[in-house]
């Protein structure tokens, strides 16, 4: 079904392709505007995941947010977000509307909280497609598909299911066949296995790592876990305090990273750490958006702090091919 609705696509579509240039997102606070993003840059080339990585409170979230249009009451945005060369951030409402879960659709961390306790998968899987006009029979027919393909068992009976009749793994299948319904072109996933026990998050993760490589999906994964990150990722965004430290090819970054972060991160999971065996756990406290340390925000945690890194902002810079460094001594971090 998904590939026939696929070569039904324009072809412009299939090309798609999201670029974040400079993303700003101010959120309210008791004390004027906070900074949770700040001048955050990457791309999302058609067919690729990346993952967004990063500490509680770094801005994931808030990044995916601005891309699907779903910021909390208030918030204020600067930079662009292209999306096939329109900035999502500059187009009107009922373009937005149609952009979201035809052409870009989110996967959320707890599908309980995101569906509907009081109507059936069924009805929420087919939402869209009735939207769209199609036939009872046509919907009832699609949804038992898309059902089928994300791993629902007997779809044609679940789902006459309510979510609370379903399991957190089955839950989390409706959830991505939901997002799945309109053929969106890229697929937002808010940390989607970690409310699920750790059998279970392997058998999602595997699945949305098929589906978005046999429907040739372009994909932003976040997590705060790097092994989800190097299971699924292709390009990995490592953000800290609202910003970008790094980004580059998965591989790459998480073999030999260019920013300490990205270096403490690593150390502090055993099974993606290469030179030990033992994990570091991260020292102190991740930096909050509302109270940045000047200069580089990782410089009160950093071992390679200098004077300059607590009063000069790293700029974000190409510090060798494909690899973006936002350290003032990369070069020097690259070379251990
Ligand atoms: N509704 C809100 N109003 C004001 N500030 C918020 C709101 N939601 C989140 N924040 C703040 O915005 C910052 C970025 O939050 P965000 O949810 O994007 O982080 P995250 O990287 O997704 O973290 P986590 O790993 O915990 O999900 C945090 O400092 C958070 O406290
Ligand atoms: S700029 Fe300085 S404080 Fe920041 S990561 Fe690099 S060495 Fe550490
Ligand atoms: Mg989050």
């Amino acid at each position: 079904m998904i590939d026939s609705q696929l070569s039904e696509r324009s072809p412009a579509l299939t090309d798609a392709q999201l670029q974040a240039d400079e993303l700003v997102v101010d959120l309210p606070g008791p004390r004027g505007p906070v900074r949770v993003v700040d001048g955050v840059s990457f791309d999302v080339p058609a067919g690729t995941t990346v993952g967004l990585i990063g500490e509680s409170g770094s801005g994931k979230t808030m990044t995916a947010l601005a891309v699907i249009g779903l910021l909390p009451e208030g918030a204020e945005t600067g930079g662009e977000l292209r999306w096939q060369g329109e900035d999502l951030l500059r187009v009107s409402d009922e373009r937005r509307r149609r952009v979201r879960g035809h052409e870009i659709s989110m996967i959320f961390q707890d599908p309980l909280a995101a569906l509907n306790p009081s109507l059936t998968i069924g009805r929420q899987v087919g939402e869209i497609l009735r939207r769209d006009g199609r036939s009872r029979a046509d919907v009832r027919s699609t949804v038992i598909d898309l059902l089928d393909r994300v791993g629902v068992p007997e779809p044609a009976q679940r789902m006459n299911n309510y979510p609370h009749e379903f399991s957190g793994g089955l839950r989390q299948r409706a959830m991505i066949a939901l997002a799945l319904a309109g053929s969106p072109s890229l697929l937002l996933a808010d940390e989607p296995t970690t409310a699920l026990d750790v059998t279970v998050q392997a058998r999602i993760l595997r699945l949305l790592r098929s589906i978005q490589q046999e429907e040739g999906l372009a994909m932003l994964l976040v997590s705060h876990d790097l092994r989800v990150i190097a299971h699924v990722a292709d390009q990995v965004v490592v953000m800290y305090a609202g910003r970008v430290a790094e980004r580059g090819p998965a591989a790459e970054v998480l073999r030999r990273a260019a920013h300490p972060y990205t270096r403490a991160l690593v150390a502090s999971v055993p099974a993606v750490r290469t030179r030990t065996a033992l994990a570091d756990p991260l020292p102190g406290a991740p930096a909050t958006p509302a109270n940045r340390p000047s200069g580089c925000a990782f410089h009160p945690r950093c071992p390679r702090a200098q004077d300059r890194c607590r009063t000069e902002v790293p700029l974000t810079r190409e510090v060798a091919p494909g690899r973006w460094s936002a350290c003032h001594f990369a070069e020097e971090v690259l070379d251990v």
